[in-house]
């Protein structure tokens, strides 16, 4: 049920400009967001980046925003990324050359969704981040969005990492085309994010089934892990990362040459028991004021994250 009927419901109301609009102003889901999200301001990120770091763990930033309609909002996360880059590069780790220190974008935060040339103004907005990150010893990965936008994604990314070949995408195991996108990205060297997906996709262009993805999932695994990239695997499912580590050890990949990527708030202490036998564990943070559709898509990601949050706005 929870899958098929309450999932879907979920991820629309992610998508609701009326329902953000309240829930931002409710005292009550700020505190159940506050495990997903370590706050709103560049301080709070900060603390956030230091403890991970003292644990042994790489960073994944998220400025958090997207689906943009307005220039001067683009604008404003551009300088927030700028911002943000140049203190994570005044951290001892940015000149360590072992890239624990990373950004994430979203395009449509970035402007790709504007009514008038969205794509270039993207692109334009992302090489100004991914030319500061390269100066400040900090990577760039550009995360995934619905499927109506992996095109244009995809085909700003090759145009970026023409000069900034650290330059990283995400790909989503649910989406049927993703298999060929692995080849493709696998071949060329890229930086790769792979995950399941979390936007409510139609059967046409995405499996319809966990089992299916689940599969789709190990397929892409194993071409990136066997291909000339940088594999980051993100998951927090105990099969995917027991698959991972043996899939690594069957090919010869050397420990520093893959990661295992998960959430911040999520599976904390696996996150820590990994790195600390060893592995490379990246976490991904997330801060700022636009919390709500990401915030929603983790509650739709599990049904006792949805009963949790219910039971707050009821007690
Ligand atoms: P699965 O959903 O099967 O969960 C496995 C187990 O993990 C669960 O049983 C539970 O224990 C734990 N778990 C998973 N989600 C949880 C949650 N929300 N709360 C509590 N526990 C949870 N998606 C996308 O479409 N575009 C993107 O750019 C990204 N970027 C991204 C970056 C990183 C670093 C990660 C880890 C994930 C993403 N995702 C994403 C999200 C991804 O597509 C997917 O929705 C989630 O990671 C959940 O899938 P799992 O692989 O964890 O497995």
């Amino acid at each position: 049920v929870f899958d098929n009927t309450l999932r879907p419901i979920i991820l629309a109301a992610a998508r609701s400009e009326r329902i953000k609009d309240s829930s931002q102003r409710l005292n009550v889901t700020r505190r159940v967001v506050e495990r997903f999200v370590p706050g709103e301001t560049r301080t709070d990120v900060l603390t956030a980046i230091r403890d991970s770091l003292d644990g042994g763990l790489s960073v994944s930033i998220d400025f958090l925003g997207e689906d943009t309609t307005d220039e001067s909002q683009a604008t404003a996360t551009v300088e927030a990324y700028l911002e943000l880059i140049s203190a994570m590069g005044s951290l001892p780790e940015s000149g360590s050359g072992a890239a624990r220190l990373e950004v994430s974008l979203k395009l449509t935060a970035l402007g790709q969704s504007l009514p008038e040339h969205g794509a270039k103004i993207a692109e334009e907005n992302a090489r100004t981040i991914a030319a500061a990150a390269h100066e400040a010893g900090v990577l760039v990965t550009v995360d995934a969005e619905d499927h109506t936008t992996v095109d244009e994604r995809l085909d700003i990314v090759r145009a970026l990492r023409r000069d900034f070949p650290d330059v990283g995408t995400v790909l989503q195991a649910y989406l049927r085309r993703t298999e060929d996108d692995c080849v493709e990205f696998a071949e060329s060297g890229a930086r790769i994010r792979l995950c399941k997906g979390a936007y409510a996709e139609p059967p046409s262009v995405a499996y319809p089934t966990r089992a299916l993805v689940d599969e789709s999932y190990l397929r892409c695994l194993r071409i990136l892990m066997k291909g000339n990239g940088y594999p980051m695997v993100a998951s927090h499912d105990p099969v995917i990362i027991d698959a991972a580590r043996a899939t690594a050890d069957e090919l010869d990949r050397a420990p520093d040459s893959w990661e295992h990527q998960m959430l911040y708030g999520i599976r904390a202490d696996e996150q820590r028991r990994l790195a600390a036998e060893g592995a490379r564990v990246r976490v991904y943070i997330p801060y700022g004021t636009e919390w709500y559709g990401y915030f929603v898509r983790r509650l739709a990601e599990k049904p006792a994250n949805l009963r949790f949050f219910l039971r707050s706005l009821a007690g």
